[in-house]
């Protein structure tokens, strides 16, 4: 197979996810299933459709969402799926005024907080995903901007959310104090990203289709001491921690090659993202 990494290689490590579950949730029944499918797929790791590469190009974050940008609001994206409902229902409780969104993207939270009549305020460093927002938002303040530099005022905002961005991220302390300086005293940030579990031990991306091939964009995986350092920091307080898990559906839509119930065992219930709600002092 020489030094690649293959669908078959990831259906392996599910297959081996999902009995380690067995065990440890004593289903032993499920270990004999296992174990035959993993034999199964090292025996045909060089057939279709194990053979498929795994190890996707890389793009860096403004190549990437500039091919991304087109396509990021399709349905199916299980990652928003999770997120959407949870930081909705944080950001109708942030205090009355102006709400930065920042690392907008195509504007999926700035506009749901138009909608409920918020005055909003996106960044984002890519001027494809600013596009879309654009379209979406023609009456919103939209900056191009970075996160570690955002080209706002010091205490503008009486709320901001940063969703599903801080995971491109090598370090976040610079961001996150950064967000915290255009905070009102009082003012609250809403956090979403993707959890470390599924980006550290899983491998999981920020993966898109690019004229039929699929490639990816880098992501980091920041543990909960890494955010709770840099809150503290920044003089910002937890109020709040949401980690939910996939369900059992989508944990089976992410099946390949028919293994559904390896990856039903493997994935219900991971925590897939993770989101903080915390206050500036
Ligand atoms: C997965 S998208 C999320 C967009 C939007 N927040 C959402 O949740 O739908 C990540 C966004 O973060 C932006 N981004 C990544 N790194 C950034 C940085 N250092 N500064 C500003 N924006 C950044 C990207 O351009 C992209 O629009």
């Amino acid at each position: 197979m020489g030094e690649t990494f293959t669908e078959g290689h990831y259906v392996l490590g599910i297959e081996g996810l999902a009995l380690l579950r067995a065990g440890a949730g004593r289903r032993f029944d499920r270990a004999g299933q296992r174990v035959r499918e993993i034999e199964e797929i090292v025996r045909a790791l060089e057939e279709h459709p194990y053979s498929e590469r795994r190890d996707l190009p890389e793009y860096g974050v403004g190549a990437g969402y500039a091919e991304w940008a087109e396509s990021y609001d399709d349905p199916g994206n299980d990652t928003i799926a999770l997120e959407q409902p949870i930081v909705r229902a944080l950001l109708d409780e942030l205090p009355p005024g102006p709400v930065l969104d920042a690392a907008c993207g195509t504007g999926r939270h700035a506009a749901y907080l138009a909608g409920a009549g918020r005055e909003v305020t996106g960044v984002d460093a890519s001027e494809a995903m600013l596009d879309r927002a654009r379209a979406r938002l023609p009456e919103a303040d939209l900056r191009v901007g970075e996160l570690s530099t955002l080209p706002v005022a010091d205490e503008t905002f009486a709320g901001a959310v940063c969703a599903l961005a801080l995971s491109h991220l090598p370090e976040i302390g610079p961001a996150i104090a950064e967000l915290a300086r255009v905070l009102r005293p009082g003012g609250r940030l809403v956090l979403s990203n993707p959890h470390p579990f599924v980006t550290g031990v899983l491998g999981w991306r920020a993966v898109f289709a690019r004229g039929g091939e699929r490639a990816m964009i880098p992501e980091n995986a920041h543990r909960h001491s890494e955010y709770v350092t840099a809150f503290a920091s920044a003089g910002l307080r937890v109020r709040r921690l949401v980690e939910p898990g996939l369900t059992r559906a989508q944990a089976r839509a992410r099946a390949k090659a028919g293994h559904g119930d390896a990856f039903e065992d493997a994935l219900a219930g991971v925590p897939a993202v993770i989101v903080w709600k915390v206050e500036r002092g």
